[in-house]
């Protein structure tokens, strides 16, 4: 299917090799679009053990897949933290593709920092979630919105929540207080833009099959005397166990809501918050 050929879509935190950016980044690729694609710059003891050990690349190893489908990709370095390099990110994507027709709001914080209990969360650690898990979508909206009303043309805009921004657990203050803000964030923009024919909406995973890199996780396997990717293998099958559908998401189930979401055929939906989940909540 090509029913996004001639759109422009821009992904942001697409670099993780199992993240859901860049399985987002190829589904858009795939039904037609050209993508270009933003991250932050990484240290090595910040990344998951798989991308070190197979010499991935970020966003420049997502970039070779895309073109290898034979659509145009731009990948673009920017730490979300810092509204002028959003700017700038935004102002090379519409010197290259002079335009932005799909925006998805994907990076979030690195995790594992916010796992205590709102007694002991650091204002450092609060701050930064709030700035890359919300603020920094706000950010995007705001500049890249702008480009979109300027152009006359519609668009998408799609926030990756999460369930977290439903429901919110024990030691996850920073982390669900950032994804509920998403959530009315998605609303108020989809109102403030609905005049221009650019929606705007949210998706809701629960647990994501990804090897996201989480401090918390990587200090409990030490603990356990098991490699982080052992630890990480246990979670994932205890949660599917929870899970009503019998295991949690993989990154493309996101995807194919994103891509959705994206399509023409999401035309008439706009300020909703889709759950990816496979049944573990329901509003
Ligand atoms: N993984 C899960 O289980 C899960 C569950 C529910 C929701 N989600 C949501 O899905 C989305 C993707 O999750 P994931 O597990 O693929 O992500 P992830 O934890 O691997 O991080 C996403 C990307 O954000 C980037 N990032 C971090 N700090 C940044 C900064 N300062 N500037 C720019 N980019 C920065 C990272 O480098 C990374 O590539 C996130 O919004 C997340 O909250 C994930």
């Amino acid at each position: 299917m090509a029913d996004l050929e001639g759109k422009i879509a821009l992904v942001t935190g697409a670099g993780g090799m199992r993240g859901v950016g860049r399985a987002t980044a190829l589904k858009l690729a795939q039904r037609g679009a050209d993508v270009a694609i933003t991250d932050v710059r990484r240290e090595t003891s910040d990344l998951p053990p798989a991308e070190v050990r197979e010499e991935w690349h970020s966003i420049d190893s997502v970039a070779e897949e895309i073109e290898s489908l034979g659509r145009a990709c731009l990948p673009v370095y920017c730490d979300l933290s810092d509204d002028g390099q959003i700017q700038g990110m935004v102002g090379q994507v519409m010197d290259r593709f002079g335009g932005i027709d799909i925006l998805v709001n994907n990076a979030r914080a690195i995790i594992g920092r916010d796992k205590v209990p709102v007694t002991e969360l650091s204002r450092e650690v609060w701050d930064h979630f709030l700035a890359i898990n919300t603020t920094a979508v706000f950010v995007c909206t705001q500049v890249v919105g702008r480009e979109m009303v300027r152009l006359g043309k519609g668009g998408r805009i799609i926030n990756i929540a999460s369930n977290a921004g439903k429901q919110a657990s024990a030691m996850g203050a920073a982390y669900s207080a950032s994804k509920f803000a998403v959530l009315g964030l998605t609303q108020a923009s989809a109102m403030d833009l609905a005049e221009y024919q650019i929606t705007v909406n949210a998706v809701c995973p629960g647990p994501i099959n990804t090897d996201r890199m989480s401090y918390w996780e990587r200090g409990l396997a030490e603990e356990q005397g098991v490699t982080l990717e052992e630890f990480r293998g246990r979670i994932v099958e205890e949660a599917g166990r929870r899970t009503p559908l019998g295991r949690i998401a993989e990154a493309e189930d996101v995807a194919n809501m994103v891509a959705f979401l994206a399509s023409e055929d999401a035309a008439f939906i706009t300020g909703q918050a889709y759950n990816v989940n496979g049944g573990l909540l329901f509003h």
